[in-house]
């Protein structure tokens, strides 16, 4: 088995009423795929909240490589390797493509040290490498706002290969691509699985899901339903029901 780089314990978080987050314990392992499958409104993107420290957990715990993130601030955690990708990109529209990517360097925690200009020059060659892997060299120099749809879900995951992390959380990376687009996207994914990153992927087309991820985990009402191979989760029909808006009504 390979080896957690990220764990989260029974992490529980309510809006209100709303339990949106009800006690998700989750596994990411170096070199695998963990596809966070579920309806709107399930918990997923709420789940990165409380391991990014985006948001504050009510209750449960997350570590990585066994240590405590809890409490920790955004930056903090990033520094510990944990790139993130936002479901509306959150990109520096106004800055161009190549300051947008260099910017994501500056949270790998081994950029942090004062290293002066050689640190810099270091950085500036991950930020290139980013631009090249992405297939975006050639519009460094554009606004990330004139990009085009698929281009900026691109320079969002340029930002996360520049960072350097071992651990990725993606929140509907490859939405609204069309497939030439998925096909890299998909070269990318499994590059990076085969350095040993850790990936939990959101997607929502169970066919990406079933081409890059080995493993799922099934999340409705801010529950982990079931977690396990691919095949096994989809063929599930009682999953396909909820995730089909096909809820079986409660006994009365
Ligand atoms: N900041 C917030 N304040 C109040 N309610 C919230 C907040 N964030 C999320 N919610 C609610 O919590 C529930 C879970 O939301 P979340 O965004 O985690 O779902 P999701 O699984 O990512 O859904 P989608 O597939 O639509 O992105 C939803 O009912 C949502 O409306
Ligand atoms: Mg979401």
């Amino acid at each position: 088995m390979n080896e957690v780089l990220l764990r989260s314990e029974n992490l529980a978080r309510a809006f209100g009423g709303l339990q949106a987050v009800a006690g998700v314990s989750l596994s990411l392992y170096a070199g695998q795929v963990t596809a966070l499958v579920g309806p709107n409104g399930a918990g997923k993107t709420t789940t990165f909240n409380l391991i990014t420290g985006n948001l504050r957990a009510d209750s449960g715990t997350a570590q990585i490589r066994g240590r405590p993130i809890m409490g920790l601030k955004p930056w903090q955690v990033a520094r510990l390797g944990v790139a993130r990708s936002f479901q509306d990109l959150r990109l520096f529209t106004h800055m161009t493509v190549r300051e947008n990517v260099f910017a994501a360097t500056e949270t790998a925690s081994w950029f942090w040290q004062p290293g002066g200009s050689r640190a810099r020059l270091r950085r500036q060659e991950r930020a290139e490498a980013a631009l090249e892997a992405t297939g975006l060299a050639a519009l460094a120099d554009a606004r990330a706002v004139d990009l085009a749809y698929a281009e900026r879900k691109f320079l969002s995951m340029a930002r996360i290969l520049a960072a350097e992390a071992d651990i990725w959380l993606l929140d509907e990376p490859a939405s609204g691509l069309d497939l030439a687009s998925r096909l890299r996207f998909g070269e990318l994914l499994k590059n990076a699985q085969a350095r040993g990153v850790a990936i939990c992927l959101i997607e929502h087309n169970l066919d990406v899901v079933v081409e890059l991820s080995n493993r799922i985990a099934f999340l409705d009402q801010g529950r982990v339903l079931a977690e396990g191979d691919p095949g096994t989760i989809l063929k599930d029909p009682a999953l396909a029901a909820i995730y089909f808006g096909d809820r079986p009504q409660e006994a009365a």
